[in-house]
């Protein structure tokens, strides 16, 4: 990317893409498809649709007679793994690597091609199938960043089971509570996973959650790590005997789906109470996951994709395993992190797999940014033609060393908007797209997004407001699983007729979005999107704990982080020891991610007089700013 000077037709730092990327680029000219797709939503999307496979194809492409409850390709019949695997296998593709895997101590590669796909998935998918899992049963996955996740996943699609993949990084209470609202009868997990050298207990955590979900009858141990574990006869089989089995080894024939037919769950944390269960299906994510990654990332057979977040999240699931895997590519998966044992894990990983697309989170860039450029520069960069971020706003400051350390001022950044309800990316460039550091764009063909006031006004341009997508679009998620009804109120009952992102953004003079930030009480640290109610939760589950208020503040790594107001009950006093107590309470019932940063012990909690906590209130005076409107406000 040259940074040309300051073109009068566009405001602000502006960097355009070279001739060399638009040379390359796949599709050249933005506007007019953006033209096109704007004219002609169905028919956009009925051409993309078009270039994938169907057991049958659509009666129409979009019913959106029952508003909010769209459905897409209705009438038709697929399976996404026949988009991802089966149609590969007729190809050229059929010998080329899907995955290349790395262990976290760098001594283990294990690499499948789509041959070697088919069969891992079709092995898992016939242990799953004898364990007696059915069509639309879902299957609870809680695993680390090994291959087998991957074959778990795909397994349970190929079958027509629901997964629901629970990051690895949770613990006891947030995997218990997973498990029993999905009514998984099967688990799917390893002995232990490794976290910067060290063990986590997997096993052990899923023996803890199942304590108290009836629902389970087996659990499947993929062993890892050689950590002991105990095994309980009748319910827990490891794995690798599994594989043994005549059973396991036949053919498995891709089950025929309806287009709607449920692919997933993902839990997600909302604006209250208990997380979501986000609902996707095989015929528009296929469609959207898809097409998102051919235009956005330009990607084509020759790349080798590394999409750096876990499976247990959406960017995951759509661009490490289904988006990558049905344009064909080869997709690359580390078990570990960015900086263990040195900070140059990953830029040695870059160099080893000849990297050509990188997708990070801002968090990890501003994580590596401390360490220095020496560690980047150690290393052999140069396989590298685009760059990625997301998960939260990235900082210009970022942006510019991620551009010019790692992109050598060369590769175009794109900044991908999105969200797990959304399942592909919605605001985001094209690498032709001429970019503004810290802004994702333009929404992605045949999308409209507007920015409006409480009252569902469209607002000035520079000026903040609700973000709202105003078109539906094929891997938008159908409901939450369930729950009809706080789909309906969560998402489509603030702004009748559009879709409630719940992040606050300003459009400036060129149309480009500017994410500001969550407007409910959902919290990203480093990129991992947490609820306040779910701290709070696990905070008042203590002894101690009469009552407690989570928030999020800015954090110059991380994001924002956890700051959490306690009120103790009678007979506990505040002191340093009961602080970190809690703090460690958290982590353990939560998961190490939402280890609170601080906990302050306080008398009173700001709320409403209906005994709302205001947690806007909290934020604004740890941060020194004026309180807002705090009419309702009763201490
Ligand atoms: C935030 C992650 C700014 C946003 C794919 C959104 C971003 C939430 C960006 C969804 C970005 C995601 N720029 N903010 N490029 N991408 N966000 O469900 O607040 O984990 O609502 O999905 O992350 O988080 P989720």
């Amino acid at each position: 990317m040259a940074k040309t000077g300051k073109p009068k037709e566009m405001e602000g730092e502006v960097y355009y893409p070279s001739e060399q990327v638009i040379a390359q680029a796949r599709l050249k000219d933005w506007d007019a498809l953006a033209e096109k797709a704007g004219k002609d939503l169905e028919g956009f999307w009925a051409d993309e649709a078009n270039e994938l496979e169907w057991y049958k194809k659509w009666d129409k492409v979009l019913d959106d007679s029952n508003k909010p409850f769209y459905k897409w390709f209705v009438g038709a019949k697929t399976n996404i793994i026949h988009n991802a695997i089966d149609r590969h296998l007729k190809t050229h593709r059929k010998n080329q690597l899907a995955l290349i895997w790395e262990s976290e101590d760098g001594k283990t590669e294990r690499t499948f091609s789509y041959f070697a796909m088919n069969r891992e998935v079709s092995r898992m998918a016939n242990i799953i199938k004898a364990m007696g899992v059915q069509k639309g049963e879902r299957v609870t996955i809680y695993m680390g960043r090994v291959p087998e996740i991957v074959f778990a996943m795909m397994a349970c699609a190929k079958i027509g089971a629901i997964h629901s993949v629970v990051f690895g990084g949770f613990s006891v209470d947030s995997l218990q509570g997973r498990i029993d609202d999905s009514n998984s009868k099967l688990v799917i997990t390893c002995d232990g996973s490794y976290q910067n050298g060290k063990i986590v207990e997997l096993k052990a955590i899923v023996d803890e959650s199942i304590k108290r979900c009836p629902s389970v009858e087996n659990v499947i141990v993929v062993k890892r790590v050689g950590n002991p574990v105990v095994m309980e006869s009748g319910r827990d089989h490891w794995y690798q005997d599994l594989c043994a089995l005549p059973i396991a080894n036949g053919k498995c024939v891709t089950e025929v789906m309806d287009a709607e037919d449920p692919l997933f769950i993902l839990y997600t944390s909302g604006s209250t109470g208990k997380p979501k269960a986000i609902l996707h299906t095989h015929g528009g994510y296929m469609v959207g996951t898809y097409s998102t990654l051919k235009y956005v990332f330009d990607v084509n057979d020759e790349d080798r994709w590394w999409c750096t977040a876990d499976p247990g999240w959406i960017t995951g699931h759509s661009y490490l395993v289904y988006g990558p895997m049905i344009n064909g590519v080869t997709t690359f998966m580390f078990e570990g992190g960015p900086s263990y044992p040195y900070p140059n894990r990953w830029w040695q990983c870059i160099e080893r797999y000849g990297i050509t697309i990188f997708y990070t989170a801002p968090t990890a860039i501003r994580g590596l940014m401390r360490f220095g450029e020496s560690w980047p520069n150690k290393h052999d960069l140069s396989s590298l033609r685009l760059l990625g971020t997301v998960g939260e706003p990235i900082n210009p400051e970022a942006w510019k060393w991620y551009h010019r350390v790692i992109g050598k001022e060369t590769k175009p950044i794109i900044d991908t908007w999105w969200q797990t309800e959304t399942g592909s990316f919605m605001i985001t460039p094209t690498p032709v797209v001429p970019l503004k550091p810290g802004s994702g764009t333009r929404p992605f063909f045949g999308q409209e997004a507007e920015i409006v006031d409480e009252e569902g006004n469209p607002v000035p341009d520079n000026t903040e407001g609700y973000l709202t997508l105003k078109n539906p679009w094929p891997a938008m998620l159908r409901t939450i699983y369930g729950d009809d009804e706080r789909y309906v109120k969560q998402y489509w009952s603030k702004f009748p007729g559009r879709y409630t992102t719940g992040d606050s953004a300003k459009r400036d003079s060129d149309g480009y979005y500017w994410i500001i930030g969550r407007v409910d009480d959902v919290i990203k640290v480093s990129g991992h999107r947490l609820g306040t109610a779910e701290v709070e939760s696990a905070l008042v589950s203590h002894p101690a704990v009469a009552e407690a208020a989570a928030i999020g503040l800015p954090h110059d790594v991380k994001g924002q982080a956890i700051h959490t107001f306690v009120m103790l009950r009678t007979g506990f006093s505040p002191s340093a020891e009961l602080a970190e107590e809690l703090r460690q309470h958290v982590s353990t019932h939560m998961g190490p991610i939402a280890r609170p940063e601080d906990v302050k012990f306080v008398d009173k909690l700001p709320k409403t007089r209906s005994g709302k906590i205001m947690r806007r209130v909290l934020k604004a005076r740890a941060q020194g700013l004026p309180e807002g409107d705090i009419s309702t406000l009763e201490e």
